[in-house]
């Protein structure tokens, strides 16, 4: 199988994925610290997973695009939207490099999980920081992969992608990529939020509660980020200059 119809295999099913619940309800008040009250016109979640992050953020947007190539992920976008009587969302089931925004442009773009698995890491940053208006803001999210814990983390997926647990071993993407493209393109970083979203081989043992309430415990929020140095997963604020 190709690594992109692995990593769509993975992603169609939700259960798993979903069993990291907790870092999804992080992921969720990490954009919601982050935009404050501020109010967007028109906002892109892409990739948008179960549409969760973005949905709950959805009073700040006017409009909101939700893109991701996994049906299900869509399903459950569409389910939850419809649960919240969500107006203005439109979703798109496909790969991110096939969507045509031709001359739209967003004042907000969210995407959160897609570093580690796109297949082009430069032409995805690429994208999207072209479809961000001037003065525009990008929510973005990387694991450092230079981190000691992220390499703790690749140790131990190395050894389930051995026993055959585990398809395609994840892209290896350090800060400094992400920050010179982002620099490069004329973006500013006004906010950013560290902590691990892995227990490594001990996810099991903690329920999603305990894993939030460990998590913030140790790592705090957006502008009171403890023991940033510890956490090798960054949530950026970039804005267009
Ligand atoms: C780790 S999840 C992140 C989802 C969501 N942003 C979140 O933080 O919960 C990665 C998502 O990217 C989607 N994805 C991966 N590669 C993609 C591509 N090339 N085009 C569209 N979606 C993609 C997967 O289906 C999956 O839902």
């Amino acid at each position: 199988m190709k690594r992109k119809e692995e990593v769509k295999h993975f992603f169609e099913q939700t259960d798993i994925y979903f069993n990291f619940d907790y870092n999804i309800k992080i992921r969720t008040e990490t954009v919601a610290e982050m935009i404050v009250d501020e109010q967007f016109d028109n906002v892109l979640d892409m990739p948008c997973g179960n549409g969760v992050i973005s949905l709950k953020n959805k009073k700040q947007f006017e409009k909101l695009t939700l893109v991701d190539f996994s049906e299900s992920m869509i399903a459950l976008a569409k389910k939850y939207a419809e649960q919240e009587n969500a107006n203005n969302i439109s979703f798109t089931c496909g790969d991110i490099f096939d969507t045509n925004f031709q001359d739209e442009e967003f004042d907000l773009i969210i995407s959160l999980g897609i570093l580690a698995h796109i297949d082009d890491i430069d032409k995805f940053l690429n994208y999207i920081q072209s479809k961000v208006k001037k003065g525009g803001s990008i929510i973005i999210q990387n694991t450092n992969s230079d981190h000691f814990y992220s390499k703790l983390i690749r140790l131990y997926l190395g050894v389930r992608k051995l026993l055959g647990k585990d398809k395609y071993s994840l892209n290896k993407v350090p800060t400094s990529l992400v920050e010179n493209s982002f620099k490069k393109a004329g973006f500013t970083c006004q906010k950013v939020f560290r902590y691990n979203q892995s227990f490594i081989g001990f996810s099991k043992l903690f329920s999603n509660t305990k894993k939030y309430k460990l998590t913030r415990k140790w790592f705090g929020k957006v502008g009171n980020n403890k023991n940033a140095s510890l956490g090798s997963d960054y949530i950026y604020l970039f804005k267009k200059d």
